[in-house]
This record gives C-alpha cells, sequence and structure tokens, in this order.
C-alpha cells in the first residue's frame, strides 16, 4: 500500500510542527554523515503538536517515528518491527529548500525487522535499525526483485549512488511537499531521492 495525501495539513499546522521540532531537536551528528552546520543532521522526539496528525489517523494508533531534518539522502531502508505487528508510516513532509526532493518508495519488500542498506559504505551502525553490507539486489529474501537494471526514469533521483547500487528494484517517487501525508507499508525499501538543500519532516508509524 503507498498512497499521497494532498494538501492535509494547512501552513498554521505545518508551523506548528516545525515549532516542536525547533524545540525538542537534539543531537545532530552521526559524526562522518555531518556536514558544515553542526546540526545539519538533527532528530526530535514528537511531542504534544503531533496530535494533528493523530487526529487525521483516527482508527490507527501511533507506534514510533521522529521528527528529522537533513542536507544528503538517507540510504535505502524499511522500517517494519516483527513486535508492532503491520504498521504504516506516515512521512510528513515540514520544509525543504529544495523544490524537487522526492521519497522514492521502492515496490520491493524486506520482511523481517528493519535494515539499512550501506551499498558503496562498508557498514555502518544505526541506533534503531541494522545496518548491513551491500544493496537489496545482494539479498534474496528481499520480495519482488527484477533481474534488470533500474529504469532511468527512476534512476534520475537516484543519481547520489551508482546506477548498479539499485539494481532489480522498481518503484515510486512520491514528491515532498508539505502538507501533503505521504503513507506505505513500512516493509518496503524506501530511500531520499537527491537532495539540493534540507529537509525537514517526521516520520511515524501507525498500526490499525
Ligand atoms: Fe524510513
Amino acid at each position: 500500500m503507498k498512497k499521497v495525501l494532498k494538501n492535509v495539513l494547512d501552513s498554521e499546522q505545518i508551523e506548528t510542527l516545525l515549532n516542536e521540532f525547533e524545540l525538542n531537536k537534539f543531537s545532530a551528528t552521526k559524526d562522518d554523515r555531518v556536514t558544515e552546520e553542526v546540526d545539519t543532521w538533527a532528530k526530535a522526539l514528537p511531542g504534544p503538536a503531533i496530535q494533528i496528525i493523530n487526529d487525521f489517523m483516527y482508527g490507527y494508533k501511533k507506534v514510533g517515528g521522529n521528527y528529522y531534518r537533513h542536507d544528503s539522502p538517507y540510504l535505502p531502508h524499511t522500517d517494519h518491527k516483527h513486535k508492532w505487528g503491520n504498521t504504516i508510516n506516515v512521512v510528513v513532509p515540514l520544509h525543504s529548500t529544495d523544490p524537487n526532493a522526492k521519497l522514492i518508495v521502492f515496490d520491493q519488500k524486506w520482511h523481517k525487522d528493519s535494515v539499512t542498506w550501506c551499498l558503496h559504505n562498508g557498514v555502518w551502525f544505526f541506533e534503531y535499525n541494522t545496518g548491513v553490507k551491500g544493496r537489496p539486489y545482494d539479498y534474496k529474501e528481499v520480495e519482488g526483485l527484477t533481474d534488470e537494471p533500474i529504469s532511468d526514469e527512476l534512476y534520475q533521483y537516484l543519481d547520489w549512488a551508482d546506477k548498479k547500487q539499485w539494481f532489480g528494484l522498481t518503484g515510486d517517487a512520491m514528491s515532498f511537499n508539505p502538507g501533503d501525508l505521504l503513507i506505505f507499508d513500512n516493509k518496503y525499501i524506501h530511500a531520499t531521492g537527491k537532495l539540493d538543500g534540507i529537509k525537514i519532516g517526521l516520520s511515524l508509524r501507525y498500526k490499525s
């Protein structure tokens, strides 16, 4: 399941959420991923303002998630945890200085607990999911892999890594428009599209 709900939040609600991020943001720093600004990579736990999103997700229960700010793309990963049962991701774009920012949600699924494929980087440590070596195509447990290179249409958003890193993947490029909600099964592999600027958003997990 993948859906984009357009224009769900008005500018006042976006502002309320951005203010909560600014108040709560802590640390930054995953050392080698930090660039000039110390807090370019920042995370924050959701506070009371998140009720704005909970109200739209009536019938669902929030089980996790955070605010984030970053200026370079996230590696391909999943966010599913077995202990939560079936959950969905609700990504809430709040701000971007890049009008072409995209979230790429692939059609391929990973059914085990969440991992991040570290591609050309060796293996990195992540707090909430396990960094693994290589690319999704190297893991036969990934459901739905093709035996073909990624399409040029999708690769235009992913050219921050070599084309062969995306071999076997197909998917959708979702625009990062503040006010929209991007909703998808969090067993789907997803990654940030190339980014020229910064993005601030919320990535939340809900259970039905
Ligand atoms: Fe994610």
